[in-house]
């Protein structure tokens, strides 16, 4: 695993979409992994600018989004469809017919679970971008995931719903359960890039660097993957020893 660490979120964010503008300037048609949340929100907007400078184009890249809520329809603000249309999908070039996001909406979740894996089988994701959470999840995976696990649909850990509060008016608002690409699915992607940034990352990050791989920190899989890269700024890194 390479980690890198940056000064601030810009930076983290500059860092990392330059990663990802050279693998779509060599290869135009590649498939990323895509994921939500605060950390990943700038270097979106610096890829939007390199779409508008004409450097690189989504014409033939494919996506594949890490999860999705629960209980939330599509159209909601808050669900990760609406999210991700909001902060890149609507403002480059790419085909809607490529964008592949866990539709977690009808009543028979365990069939819609196996159509999302089963379309993660027949993908080859050359770049999943991940986020952390404060507990070291990645995706919706939350500590003590089987680092076997495929597309499910988990319940939500009441530290997660606390953290993803600020989304919503209230913690009643905060969905339960989501669906999430699995710790193995994950794990299928020709390279990881983790993001993260801010004090609240700082333990789940120094157990990241400490090298060891243990399912209560699922991140920590990390370790495991021949090419992972982790661009931290200065205050996720500050436990790091
Ligand atoms: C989002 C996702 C989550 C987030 C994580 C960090 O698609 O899979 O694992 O990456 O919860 O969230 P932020 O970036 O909001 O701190």
């Amino acid at each position: 695993m390479k980690l890198i660490v940056v000064k601030d979120y810009e930076e983290m964010s500059r860092e990392a979409s330059l990663i990802i503008k050279d693998l779509l300037v060599k290869k135009p048609d590649a498939t990323l992994g895509l994921a939500t949340g605060s950390s990943p929100i700038g270097l979106y907007q610096n890829l939007i600018k390199y779409y508008e400078n004409g450097e690189i184009s989504f014409k033939n890249v494919k996506t594949y989004n890490l999860d999705e809520y629960c209980e939330l329809p599509r159209s909601h603000p808050e669900s990760y469809y609406s999210f991700m249309h909001r902060n890149l999908f609507s403002h480059v070039d790419i085909n809607e017919e490529n964008v592949h996001i866990p539709c977690s909406e009808g009543s028979d979740l365990e069939a819609l679970c196996k159509e999302y894996n089963d379309l993660l089988h027949k993908a080859s994701i050359d770049l999943q971008l991940l986020g952390i959470g404060a507990n070291g999840h990645i995706g919706f995976n939350e500590p003590n995931t089987p680092f076997d696990q495929e597309t499910w649909v988990v319940k939500l850990t009441e530290k997660t719903r606390k953290d993803n509060q600020r989304f919503f008016k209230s913690l009643d608002e905060v969905p339960t359960h989501a669906m999430t690409m699995g710790i193995a699915n994950i794990m299928q992607a020709k390279k990881l890039l983790l993001v993260a940034s801010g004090k609240n990352k700082a333990e789940a990050i120094r157990r990241l660097a400490s090298g060891e791989v243990n399912p209560e920190c699922p991140a920590t899989i990390l370790n495991r993957h021949p090419d992972a890269v982790v661009i931290v700024d200065e205050d996720a890194a500050s436990l790091i020893k």
